[in-house]
């Protein structure tokens, strides 16, 4: 063997090692950035050495920017549900009905139950080779990339007797500490927050871009092995067994011999849960003979042999003071409870959504009124139901959804088929100017930095701004006089706000807000009638006969440009010198010299950044895509680019390309 590739082996073996140590044992041998100097080392030599390519080497774990859709794989055995309980007597009732099944003596199993999302993984050799999500039951998913770059997942198992091929099942998680922090970070940057975490653990492990994977720090825990030759007779030594091969499983397991051992395992974790990092809404109770485990058989749906037991939500009752509206940019009302203060799981609840007024009704709130506000896994509490029994004599009216606006007074409307109502004054109430001049500024609109919510809810309270084209008449003279800003912070602001007339024209047509016009759709339109004049005066079959344009779409861009005060603010962004159509470079820049042709973009570029390279693949009529296939026709390869991937493309006879190549050939 070659000295590099003993090197990259060695470096292997101990980085396997130093992961397992801080991620499965969470007791590191050493510091952080040595292991990084063994990381940077092996990536260098992999680099130079695509030979030695491996897909379980550590490095592989950061995942890649490329993306896939996921191939359908079937289940060698189908992922079953547990029948779930919700009391003690049920528990009983399991017991009772699996020692008359049987017979004889048996053991149960307690283990928590993790809520998060559950996967199956093939080891093969003691390779991972395979990850599943649960699909339908039958299929899955393979989720093989994204999984690998779970830390405490082993790409390579330790020890040596393992089955050769052999299944584990468990449950991916987001630790409460990451899911918070993602949280703050989409409140950040105005993107929808996840409810809990087991949706932003799903929503996660179906990233079709495994780097984002690697950033979210998802974690897994294993309960259960499946294969044709399993390692011992009972489930419990095969947890120690998948332990030892450095699989990580969960510590609070027991083993029990009775009904009262398993009712003071369930009275436990209800409060010591609490202290776990991770969410978990129950017990599962298993039979330990695999031997009784088969006798015990299963359901259509589940086994009989084993049972889950789902914790109560932690509920509160309190009283409710009155209600309020929320009004979203595009004029959606939200119901929203507010309450007396009460502590729930450890938080002061003072607000609860009401969602929409079909579930506001049907709950017949009177203010006054005790309402049970529950917690699941959810951060956003929710009323589920009113104490009638405790109402009294003095108890308030009954509360019924506005009729109009408690904004500005406009009439509320209802589109056909949708649960909520809409207030129709888009130009004339306050939280839709506010969220319209917000949605303008954002990042993948107009790119404004330095003007927060805070600052435009101030500039337009004290009517410095009244839609976005107001931004473009602030002078810096009069924001530094504001209280909350400085000299500094206002230059910036004017400056970010002149930089933006440069913003190319199908992203100020996004950044218009215009309803169900999002960053695809405007750039379609963009593209197809060139200048806002042409878009101005579509008529309904023009707009229609748009690529991923439909009726709903086109009705939306028409009324939009009815509305005189829209006119208006357009004409004030024109003056501004706001681009209102693609301008010559780009018009200019497109042919069809790619079409028909499916490109790859991978690695690092310098000359343009990817997004750049995107754009000018799609301006010339290519199609972009995410993975290397048979069907590509050309691999844009910059520096740093998988050697797997390379490889591939090569095996294929794919044509590769450099940056320098790609663009000269755009100009010939
Ligand atoms: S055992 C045939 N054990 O709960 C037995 N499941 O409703 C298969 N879950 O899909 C499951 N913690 O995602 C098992 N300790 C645990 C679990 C657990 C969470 C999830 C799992 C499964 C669902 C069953």
């Amino acid at each position: 063997m070659e000295d590099i590739q003993k090197r990259i082996m060695q470096l292997r073996e101990e980085l396997h090692q130093h992961n397992y140590n801080y991620y499965v044992l969470s007791a590191p041998v050493i510091p952080d950035v040595e292991f990084d100097q063994m990381l940077r080392e092996l990536q260098d030599l992999e680099n130079e050495h695509p030979e030695y390519f491996d897909k379980n080497s550590p490095t592989q774990r950061v995942g890649s920017d490329i993306s896939t859709s996921f191939k359908q794989v079937q289940h060698r055995y189908p992922m079953l549900s547990l029948a779930n309980t919700y009391s003690e007597a049920e528990i009983q009732d399991f017991y009772e009905r699996i020692r008359k099944a049987l017979n004889e003596d048996f053991e149960i199993v307690c283990e928590l139950k993790y809520d998060g999302t559950s996967i199956s993984l093939l080891y093969e050799n003691g390779m991972l080779s395979q990850a599943i999500t649960r699909g339908d039951g039958v299929q899955g998913d393979d989720v093989t990339e994204n999984v690998r770059t779970i830390r405490s997942v082993p790409l390579k198992l330790r020890g040596s007797d393992y089955p050769d091929s052999f299944e584990v099942r468990g449950e991916i998680m987001m630790p409460w500490e990451v899911f918070e922090s993602l949280n703050r970070e989409r409140e950040k940057q105005g993107e929808a927050l996840f409810a809990n975490p087991r949706n932003a653990t799903s929503g996660t492990v179906k990233q079709q871009n495994s780097s984002i994977v690697a950033s979210r720090k998802l974690d897994a825990i294993f309960y259960y092995l499946l294969g044709e030759e399993l390692p011992t007779d009972n489930h419990y030594d095969n947890l120690q067994k998948m332990k030892s091969w450095g699989i990580k499983i969960s510590s609070a397991t027991k083993k029990c011999n009775t009904l009262e051992e398993i009712f003071s395992f369930i009275r436990y974790w209800d409060v010591e849960r609490k202290n776990l990092p991770f969410a978990t809404d129950g017990i599962v109770l298993k039979v330990n003979s695999l031997l009784q485990q088969k006798n015990l058989g299963y359901t259509a749906k589940s086994p009989r042999w084993a049972i889950s037991f789902k914790y109560q939500a932690e509920r509160a009752l309190t009283t409710l003071q009155s209600v309020s509206y929320q009004i979203g940019r595009i004029g959606t009302v939200t119901p929203v409870a507010n309450l007396e203060p009460v502590l729930l799981s450890g938080t002061i609840v003072k607000r609860a959504s009401l969602h929409n007024s079909d579930i506001m009704e049907n709950l017949d709130l009177h203010i006054g009124d005790k309402l049970f506000v529950e917690k699941g896994g959810e951060i956003i509490p929710k009323i589920v139901g009113v104490d009638v029994n405790l109402r009294t004599a003095d108890l308030g009216e009954k509360v019924s959804f506005v009729k109009n606006c408690p904004e500005c007074g406009a009439r509320l409307i209802r589109y056909e088929g949708e649960a909520a109502h809409y207030c129709p004054n888009d130009t004339g109430c306050p939280p839709q100017i506010k969220g319209r001049i917000e949605h303008f500024v954002s990042r993948r609109a107009m790119n404004i930095e330095g003007l927060g919510s805070e600052t435009i809810d101030l500039l337009y309270r004290i009517g410095m701004i009244n839609d976005p084209s107001d931004l473009y008449q602030l002078k810096w003279q009069e924001l530094s006089r504001l209280e909350r800003l400085g000299e500094k912070s206002a230059k910036n602001i004017i400056a970010e706000v002149e930089k933006s007339v440069e913003i190319p024209f199908e992203r100020v047509l996004f950044a218009l807000g215009i309803r169900f016009v999002g960053e695809t759709v405007a750039k379609k339109i963009a593209r197809n009638m060139k200048n806002m004049d042409v878009i101005k005066n579509a008529s309904l079959e023009e707009l229609v006969g748009i690529d991923e344009v439909g009726n709903r779409i086109a009705e939306s861009v028409k009324a939009y440009f009815e509305k005189e005060p829209n006119l208006q603010m357009l004409e004030r962004l024109k003056e501004a010198g706001v681009q209102f159509s693609l301008d010559e470079t780009t018009l200019a820049a497109h042919s069809d010299k790619l079409q028909g042709k499916t490109i790859v973009i991978s690695g690092t570029f310098t000359l343009h950044s990817r997004d750049e390279y995107k754009a000018l693949i799609e301006q010339h009529g290519g199609k972009n895509s995410g993975s290397v296939s048979k069907k590509t026709d050309i691999l844009l390869a910059g520096d740093n680019m998988g050697p797997a991937k390379l490889q591939k493309a090569e095996n294929w006879g794919i044509k590769i390309m450099n940056e320098n190549e790609f663009l000269q050939m755009l100009q010939e």
